[in-house]
């Protein structure tokens, strides 16, 4: 645990405004070292959740520490940014930037904050923070639009402090982070910014990087870069060992071990998916393709990906053959392990897929079940895997859940008509699986 006992420690008063994975999880952080943390919204229904100490969204030991800090006072609810930037010191901008259908950043949400930012200005000094994904050049943007809206405007800073949180560890990824970067002009900008994240720099191994606002900025499209780079590097070896008969595990096993290289993201599958990965290589394709430099790589990345899950549907299908009235059962939904967030899932594009084809499709998730529901309604969705399985004529994984590690083959194989599995995320053992009397199909085998 992270603690603000040092008697240094001075509590900054920070507005965060967008309270969704990346805003909720950095106000209910900085509330709990010690900051006095005001998060603002516009949706005024997460508020109210929120308010009731009700996270919208699932995350591993956010809700009791977002119940813990608001019973503190240390962490306020409101809906006006307004009144957000008249009592902080410090303003997070954590909207989302989506993308545009050409891949470019959707600005529109950041320009609509720094607007309200700039009709809000006080005459004391404020440092206005983008922890939000964006491409280089939109802090000097933030920078010229509260200038323009204000010109008469005081005193402020605008920094660049990407946030680099995985969903599913963000409490711990937030509290114990590899480093935190931040762009700054100033001086002044770069002490608050150390006195804000003080106690996470004297507490754990974290590395300040203090750098140009341009380079923390594409620090961060840089870095989902190279990490969406792995993965689809790890599909490219995939589908060469499917094609000559190796295994993918071992060969992937064989590269990562070199320390240069080291095995993280270098698992092949279906895919990567998510807000972050898809969006954020797109709009640095565009950056690339904007000052001037091949984008080669990133659309190779982005072709690979989208071949993946293409492969694993034609694998299907060719072992299945037709697939029109077949009960298939997904087991994930989630985009990954450990959160609820379906956003560019690959399950749903298989599954979608898999309807098209005529398809009766059960599923199991223990977390998306709620937003699969609205997103996919024509699924049939159990408690369950077991419930989920009954009946199904194959067994199709799409999320690399722990519980998928445990789960009874020997159970599951009385209860399926026909004992198939296709592993996208190569969770489940294949000697277990063929040992319960299963044809197991993993990626890359
Ligand atoms: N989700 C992640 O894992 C992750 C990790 C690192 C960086 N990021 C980046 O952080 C940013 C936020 O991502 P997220 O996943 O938290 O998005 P999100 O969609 O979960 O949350 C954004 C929130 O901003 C609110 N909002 C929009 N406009 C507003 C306004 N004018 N005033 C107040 N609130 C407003 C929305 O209502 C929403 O609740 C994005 O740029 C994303 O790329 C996300």
């Amino acid at each position: 645990m992270i603690c603000s006992m040092d008697k240094k420690f001075k509590p900054i008063r920070i507005g965060i405004i967008g309270a969704g994975y990346v805003g909720l999880t950095t106000g209910v952080c900085f509330s709990d070292i010690g900051h006095q943390v005001l998060c603002a919204d516009s949706d005024s229904s997460k508020l109210e959740r929120l308010r009731q100490g009700e996270s919208p969204f699932f995350e591993p030991g956010l809700e009791e520490l977002l119940r813990k800090n608001v019973a503190s006072g240390r962490l306020r609810f409101i809906s006006d940014n307004t009144e957000l930037v008249a009592n902080s010191d410090v303003i997070f901008i954590c909207v989302n930037t989506p993308p545009k259908s050409d891949g470019r950043a959707d600005l529109r949400y950041v320009e609509q904050v720094a607007k309200e930012i700039a009709f809000a200005l006080p005459d004391e000094y404020r440092l206005i923070v983008d922890k939000s994904t964006v491409p280089v050049h939109t802090a000097e943007k933030v920078t010229e639009t509260i200038r323009r809206y204000r010109p008469d405007a005081k005193s402020f800073d605008v920094v660049s402090n990407p946030e680099f949180l995985r969903e599913g560890s963000a409490i711990e990824d937030t509290m114990r982070p590899d480093r935190i970067v931040v762009g700054a002009s100033s001086d002044r900008a770069r002490q608050l910014m150390r006195e804000v994240y003080q106690p996470i720099l004297n507490q754990t191994k974290a590395e300040l990087c203090e750098v140009s606002i341009r380079s923390a900025e594409l620090i961060k499209h840089g870095a989902n870069t190279l990490l969406a780079t792995k993965i689809s590097f790890a599909n490219l070896i995939a589908d060469a060992c499917e094609n000559v008969g190796a295994n993918a595990s071992e060969v992937l096993h064989g590269i990562g071990i070199d320390r240069r290289i080291g095995e993280a993201f270098l698992k092949p599958g279906i895919g990567f998916g998510g807000s972050c990965f898809p969006k954020d290589i797109a709009a640095f394709r565009h950056t690339l393709q904007t000052v001037g430099v091949s984008p080669a790589l990133v659309t190779a990345v982005e072709e690979i990906n989208d071949t993946a899950y293409r492969r694993f549907l034609q694998r299907i299908e060719r072992v299945l053959w037709v697939l029109d009235g077949k009960r298939i059962c997904v087991l994930g939904l989630s985009f990954k392990a450990n959160t609820d967030d379906l956003r560019n899932a690959p399950s749903l594009r298989i599954i979608r897929a898999l309807l098209k084809e005529g398809a009766v499709v059960s599923a199991y998730d223990p977390k998306a079940r709620a937003k699969a529901q609205h997103a996919v309604p024509e699924v049939k969705y159990a408690d369950n895997p077991y419930a989920a399985a009954e009946g199904s004529e194959a067994i199709v994984v799409c999320t690399e859940w722990d519980e998928f590690t445990q789960l009874d083959l020997p159970r599951l194989r009385k209860l399926v008509l026909m004992p198939i599995i296709f592993d996208g995320r190569n969770v489940i053992n294949r000697a277990s699986a063929e040992a319960a009397g299963f044809t197991y199909y993993g990626v890359g085998h």
